[in-house]
């Protein structure tokens, strides 16, 4: 079998989603979860674009082993020097460059001629080449540009260094046979091409990421460009989870394997959809709530009789928790401990001690305790920032004949208690209102959702919400495009039994990430 190399853009394309934003210690987690999910590659951002980008993907440089880390540049001088700066520390580092080669780009974004490009490509190459062994070259648009033009570009960027050529279908307009064809045209027409490593990197805006990524292995790809769920600029990148189970559920029809250690998919998948507050898809292939259930009854009736009627993969390959052990009121903490292994959460010390004493409460309240209980608890209690400020107690009165009022405590950066209360359209509404009271750190809610974990009234809730805020010292934050301020958007996650304690967790947790992030600047 051939090894195809898995490239993960989460932290840079798919940290492009709308909404996706993520801060330096989220990223660090999530770059060591994708080391430990096997990834060959970790683009860990694009250092040029802000110092908080340049000193995440630093911080991965030096932290994290394994993977080859990576940082995007665009083939300017200073963007190259930047990503060079951010990587250096690394035991394995990459520069990937990239300029477009199309003529839409060219003429309207660049205007620049083709011998422009061509120059620019050489004389940038070389000079990342003269900082690092290992540089990615990517000419944007590839499969909106004219190959011809694509195969002397690609030969420039050979002759001046490159060792991966990476073939964006940067707008997700082609097709897999088109896209095959144009990953063939190139192994056959560009000069020095058996030097490099081809690349192949897919948007999904026709929803044909990962069909054209596998097409390229067909045509001899040695490297795919994937994200975890999917996420990335508009509606995404090739996902990880897909192009890696296809290869190996299908290892015979591509003869290639990767790396890839499938059990931790899902584990990485929550992840960073706790972090991100993107939640995929129930339908979603691999990853999604319902990949592995099976409603209809003559479904059923083959699975009882054997799975493979209507399975082609096992739940437990790519690491979907699995019922060995029933957890309940009197289940100790080893016990405990050995079922959040199962499910993929490694805890342990005070992290399990909060945990422990949270399962402990639930069990008190809910007679069984199921796996996605379970799950929404431990990754309420793993996915939380430092907190700066602690919720102690939260208490609400409502109903259609009074006004919804609530009162809350927290636990302040000195250790002092602050209680303050307010009343508000609902309760949720009043408890925030509360808490920003006594935090007065200004911010917009702009999104809110609730669900409930699993069925029944007595259920898990899960709380998702996000917040918007404006920094006034404008220091390294992104212009929001559609209000022209300089805002950042964090995510909260929060999960009880009641939605209202959930709900200010939730905003509790958004809250935590926007304050340290501020303090730090
Ligand atoms: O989609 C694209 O073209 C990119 C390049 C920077 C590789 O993300
Ligand atoms: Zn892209």
């Amino acid at each position: 079998m051939d090894r195809v190399v898995i490239f993960d853009t989460t932290l840079r394309d798919g940290e492009q989603s709308p909404g996706a934003t993520m801060h330096t210690d989220e990223k660090l987690t999530i770059a060591r979860q994708l080391a430990r999910l096997g990834v060959d590659v970790i683009e860990a951002g694009f250092p040029a674009s802000s110092p908080g980008d340049l000193e995440s993907v630093q911080r991965i440089a030096r932290q994290i082993s394994g993977p080859t880390i990576c940082g995007l540049a665009r083939c300017v001088k200073g963007d190259i020097d930047a990503a060079w700066e951010a990587v250096r520390d690394a035991e394995k580092k990459r520069i990937h460059t990239f300029i477009a080669t199309s003529d839409i780009h060219l003429q309207h974004k660049l205007r620049m001629t083709r011998e422009q490009v061509l120059q620019r490509t050489r004389e940038m190459v070389s000079y990342a080449r003269s900082l690092c062994d290992d540089i990615e070259f990517s000419p944007e648009d590839a499969s909106r540009s004219d190959p011809e033009f694509l195969y002397q570009v690609l030969a420039v960027a050979i002759e001046a260094g490159a060792t991966t050529l990476n073939i964006p279908d940067t707008v997700g307009y082609a097709t897999p046979q088109e896209f095959g064809a144009l990953i063939r045209g190139i192994r056959e027409n560009t000069p020095g091409i058996e030097r490099a490593v081809i690349s192949v990197h897919c948007h999904n805006d026709l929803g044909m990421a990962t069909a054209n990524s596998l097409a390229g292995v067909v045509e001899g790809a040695r490297q795919v460009e994937c994200t975890i769920n999917g996420l990335g600029e508009r509606s995404g990148n090739a996902a990880l989870e897909e192009v890696v189970m296809a290869l190996y559920t299908r290892g015979q029809h591509y003869g290639c394997a990767t790396n890839i250690q499938t059990s931790e998919i899902y584990p990485t998948s929550r992840m960073v959809t706790n972090y991100t507050g993107l939640s995929v898809q129930v339908n979603k292939a691999i990853v999604g709530a319902n990949a592995f259930a099976h409603e209809a009854g003559i479904h059923q009736d083959g699975i009882l009789k054997n799975r493979q009627t209507y399975e082609i993969m096992d739940a437990a390959t790519v690491g979907v928790p699995q019922s060995t052990l029933v957890l309940g009121k009197h289940s100790g903490r080893h016990a405990f401990a050995d079922k959040l292994d199962q499910m993929g959460y490694h805890l342990d010390g005070e992290q399990l001690d909060r945990a422990f004493a949270r399962f402990k409460e639930l069990a008190d309240k809910k007679k069984s305790i199921s796996d996605p209980d379970l799950e929404a608890l431990v990754s309420d209690e793993v996915f939380q920032p430092q907190e700066v400020f602690h919720l102690e107690q939260v208490q609400v009165s409502c109903g259609d004949c009074s006004i919804p009022t609530a009162t809350v405590s927290l636990r302040g950066p000195t250790g002092e208690l602050l209680i303050d209360a307010s009343h508000g359209t609902g309760p949720v509404d009043a408890v925030y209102k509360a808490i920003n009271r006594i935090v007065a750190v200004p911010n917009e809610l702009i999104e809110f959702s609730v669900k409930g974990v699993t069925e029944g009234i007595d259920a898990v809730g899960e709380v998702t919400i996000r917040i918007e805020a404006e920094n006034g010292t404008a220091d390294g934050w992104p212009v929001n495009p559609q209000t022209g301020r300089r805002t950042m958007v964090f995510s909260g996650h929060g999960a009880s039994t009641d939605i209202i304690v959930a709900s200010a967790r939730a905003y509790m947790s958004a809250l935590n990430k926007l304050i340290s992030i501020r303090t730090k600047r």
